[in-house]
């Protein structure tokens, strides 16, 4: 792939008080490219995440989002936030509001589009995710893999330039995984630079163009899917692998 880079971190560390949570970090995202993420629990892979969008400050290094630093505050950040959207595990809709008016929302106080406008996009993207028939519904009256599909289509009614996604299936019954799955292949089919957090290990296999495996707050392989499952390099990614393909 060309390099056109989208997400850059350059020597980024991050500590929570003395805890060293990521460590000299360097990864590209090039523009249309999908990287997942994988690694054992505590690595750092949600903390890397978060710090790309900025939920999370670091202590030393640089993140660029399309060629400029990440803002510090205010207006720039509520920017950044549209231009590079979040999956999280947990679906956070709002309860007491319609599926497309949590769709809308955002759009109407981020992006300042109109009422009409912002639903009609509602609509489209809803219908993109397989949705179209429950607009009017409340969350709770749906399933969690549709819930979470209504999550994703509001991060993309910010037309994001990226999406990250944070173990966006790991809280799904098995029967509600694929479906969020096959609109996340679908995503990384039409473009979408993606990162993604996952244990979906097919998913990295059929859509990630490349593996970025964590250890301890580093990144110790960065390999295509092909290249990490089949050879491993390190034995720190052998243990995890034949720990997670036994189930
Ligand atoms: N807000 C916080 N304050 C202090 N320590 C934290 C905080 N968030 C995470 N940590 C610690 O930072 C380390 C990395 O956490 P992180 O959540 O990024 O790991 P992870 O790879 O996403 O793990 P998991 O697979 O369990 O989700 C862990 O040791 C964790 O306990
Ligand atoms: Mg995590």
């Amino acid at each position: 792939m060309a390099v056109d880079p989208l997400i850059e971190l350059r020597d980024v560390n991050k500590y929570y008080g003395q805890l060293h949570v990521l460590r000299d970090i360097n990864l590209t995202v090039g523009r249309g490219e999908v990287v997942v993420v994988i690694g054992p629990s505590g690595s750092g892979k949600s903390t890397l995440c978060r710090t790309i969008n900025r939920l999370e400050t670091i202590e030393s290094g640089r993140i660029a989002i399309d060629g400029r630093p990440l803002p510090e505050e205010g207006k720039g950040l509520a920017q950044l936030r549209a231009e590079v959207g979040m999956v999280f595990q947990s679906f956070n809709l709002f309860a007491h509001r319609t599926v497309l008016a949590n769709v809308s929302l955002a759009q109407l106080k981020v992006r300042k589009r109109k009422k009409d406008e912002a639903d009609r996009r509602s609509r489209e993207l809803l219908e993109r995710v397989g949705l179209a028939s429950h607009a009017d519904k409340f969350p709770a009256q749906l399933s969690g893999g549709q819930q979470q599909r209504v999550a994703i289509a509001r991060a993309l009614a910010m037309d994001p330039k990226a999406l990250l996604f944070d173990e966006p299936t790991s809280a799904l019954d098995p029967e509600m995984i694929n479906e969020v799955l096959e609109v996340m292949q679908q995503l990384a089919r039409d473009g979408m630079t993606m990162v993604v957090v996952t244990h979906e290990m097919g998913f990295a296999r059929s859509a990630a163009n490349r593996v970025v495996f964590m250890a301890d707050g580093r990144i110790v392989e960065d390999r295509t899917p092909e290249a990490f499952f089949t050879a491993p390099e390190s034995d720190r990614a052998k243990d995890f692998l034949s720990k997670i393909l036994k189930h």
